[in-house]
């Protein structure tokens, strides 16, 4: 008979704890891969409605303030994002464990880069150097993306990974290819287009170009960011962010 009663009351501890204090049952996933992994998810999940930086649509609200309506623990966003609001137009998902653990730690992120995370450095300094970098030749929406407001809006963290570990993330549209042709010359540059006969990309220095496959002998697709990583000080990594949220790039 005990042993039938001992786990449903192992069971039920942690619940009650968790109502009490969210430090009980706090997220298990929560180091800087999983909130990069909650990004992605949060990014193809729930974007459409609380908007690719958590600050709310007409059709979800903002989840990026700290201050929740319906949960203030972790055991309580949980089970909203598991099970949905009924009776709402939030839907339960059917995620793993792991997953809206990571999800989470992406959305708490959100506001703890909000709240605590303002910037310290110089935006003047980070402009001088953004130009002393390069960083201009390529940020011009063709050799790389338009910075500007897009950036404005994103978690510190995000922009920092980005500039320290440029491969951690590389969307498709940002791919490179390399290749030869049969004259010898080599050929690189960001792919744009490709069908079963030519591919157009834009050279490095902006020139957009149309190749006929027939005339290569090699062709490559790499799969990486042409962004080097550049060896930044602390201070200068927080000038530059500075510069870039200024919305100034
Ligand atoms: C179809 C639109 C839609 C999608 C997709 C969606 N949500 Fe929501 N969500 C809502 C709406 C609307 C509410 C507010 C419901 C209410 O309180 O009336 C909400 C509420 C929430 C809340 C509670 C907010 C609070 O203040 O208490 C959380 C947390 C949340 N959503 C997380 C997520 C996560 C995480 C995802 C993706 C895994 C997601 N939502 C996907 C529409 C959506
Ligand atoms: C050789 C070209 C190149 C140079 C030079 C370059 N970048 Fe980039 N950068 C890219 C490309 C392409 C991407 C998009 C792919 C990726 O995520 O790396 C990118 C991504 C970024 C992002 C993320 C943008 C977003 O929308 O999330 C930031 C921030 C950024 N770069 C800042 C900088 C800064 C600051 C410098 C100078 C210190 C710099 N870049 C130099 C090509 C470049």
């Amino acid at each position: 008979m005990l042993r039938q009663i001992a786990p449903v009351v192992l069971f039920f501890a942690p619940v009650v704890a968790a109502q009490e204090s969210s430090a009980i049952l706090s997220n298990p996933f929560n180091t800087p891969a999983d909130r990069i992994e909650g990004a992605r998810l949060f990014r193809s999940q729930c974007a459409n409605c609380h908007a690719e930086d958590g600050r709310g649509t007409s059709a979800g609200p903002d989840l990026s303030s700290g201050a929740f309506k319906r949960a203030s623990s972790d055991e309580g966003l949980f089970q909203i994002v598991a099970k949905g609001l009924p009776g709402t137009v939030m839907p339960g998902f059917s995620l793993s464990g792991r997953e809206i653990w990571q999800v989470l730690a992406f959305i708490r992120s959100l506001s703890i880069s909000r709240a605590r995370e303002t910037v310290t450095g110089d935006a003047s300094r980070g402009a001088a150097l953004f130009r002393t970098h390069g960083c201009g030749g390529c940020h011009d929406g063709l050799l790389g993306p338009a910075l500007g407001e897009s950036v404005r809006r994103k978690p510190l963290f995000e922009l920092r990974r980005s500039i320290t570990d440029p491969q951690v993330e590389v969307e498709s549209r940002w791919w490179r290819l390399r290749a030869a042709t049969h004259d010898g010359a080599a050929l690189s540059g960001r792919r744009l287009n490709e069908d079963t006969h030519s591919v157009q990309y834009a050279d490095p220095s902006g020139r957009l170009r149309t190749v006929s496959k027939a005339d290569l002998t090699q062709y490559e697709i790499v799969r990486k960011s042409p962004m080097p990583p550049f060896d930044l000080t602390d201070g200068e990594l927080d000038d530059l962010l500075a510069y870039l949220v200024s919305g100034a790039p």
